[in-house]
């Protein structure tokens, strides 16, 4: 049969159906069906079409052992956050994106060690404890967190000013399922402008930046792996994440503590910002 705009769909669909694995066969078909359906509505030109080609080609091109452009596309049209929002935990802490920063294993470290290598000037405790959704406290789970710094930047982004594990700290929670470490505020940034999607957002007359926040992958025996974020609540942005990922319930106070004895508990001196990040995580069944 001729390939024509009507029959184009139930040809390349068929031509998956002998694969073997039921799954790709099923996303494969879904997927021209889509995408089909959006060039038959879009009808971009030769030129538009050979754009687009170009555009995903740089995108490929701008990926690196530190950079990870196609998770940054992925983030700024909503399909990370969809994603992770599929995937959620039923009565666990809500998941949200991985961003494109998570990319170096972050280096182990003990309850109440500091994050921050470079000595930021505003001295920050993030604690919480782990636990189960039957309330139960989960001792030696894995809690992985990183971070910008007080300007706005990932270690990977200034290798130069940075050392390589600034802001980023694998912790074991304690046996009553608690953590604690030592670090400074970050700040709110923008992701990475200097690629194809940041040309993309100044395209399309819309601002990069993401509001403060924390990012936390934590996991347990028997339990669901969740990834998310705590946000500094009042933040900037934090309306109008570039990427989607803000919800109301991982909003956490940054609150300056001047009280001595809460200082000395965590070995820092008084004042200092105090932030409480509990999290919940799903038993597997
Ligand atoms: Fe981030």
């Amino acid at each position: 049969m001729d390939f024509t705009v009507g029959s184009a769909t139930a040809a390349v669909a068929g031509s998956f159906d002998a694969t073997p694995d039921p799954r790709l066969r099923e996303v494969m078909q879904m997927l021209t069906q889509h995408l089909h359906d959006f060039v038959r509505e879009a009808a971009p030109t030769i030129g538009e079409w050979n754009t687009a080609i170009e555009f995903l080609t740089e995108v490929g091109r701008s990926c690196s052992d530190t950079r990870q452009e196609f998770i940054l596309l992925s983030d700024v049209l909503g399909v990370s956050m969809l994603v992770e929002t599929i995937n959620g935990q039923e009565g666990g802490t809500e998941s949200t994106v991985l961003g494109p920063f998570h990319m170096t294993e972050s280096p182990r470290r003990e309850l109440g060690d500091s994050v921050d290598l470079i000595g930021g000037t505003r001295v920050c405790v993030v604690s919480g404890t782990v636990r189960s959704t039957s309330g139960e406290p989960l001792a030696g789970a894995s809690v992985d967190v990183w971070q910008c710094t007080e300007d706005g930047f990932y270690d990977v982004q200034q290798p130069e000013r940075q050392p390589a594990g600034n802001g980023r700290g694998l912790f074991r929670t304690d046996p009553e399922g608690r953590f604690w470490f030592r670090t400074v505020v970050p700040s709110h940034y923008p992701i990475p402008t200097d690629g194809p999607v940041g040309r993309l957002l100044a395209a399309t007359d819309r601002h990069p930046y993401r509001p403060a926040h924390v990012h936390f992958i934590a996991s347990a025996q028997g339990h669901e792996e969740v990834t998310t974020h705590a946000f500094v609540a009042g933040s900037a942005y934090i309306d109008s994440d570039a990427v989607f990922a803000v919800k109301k319930n991982l909003m956490v106070e940054f609150v300056e503590t001047t009280d001595p004895d809460i200082a000395a508990e965590y070995g820092v001196e008084a004042p200092f910002v105090h932030a409480e990040f509990d999290i919940v995580l799903q038993e597997r069944s």
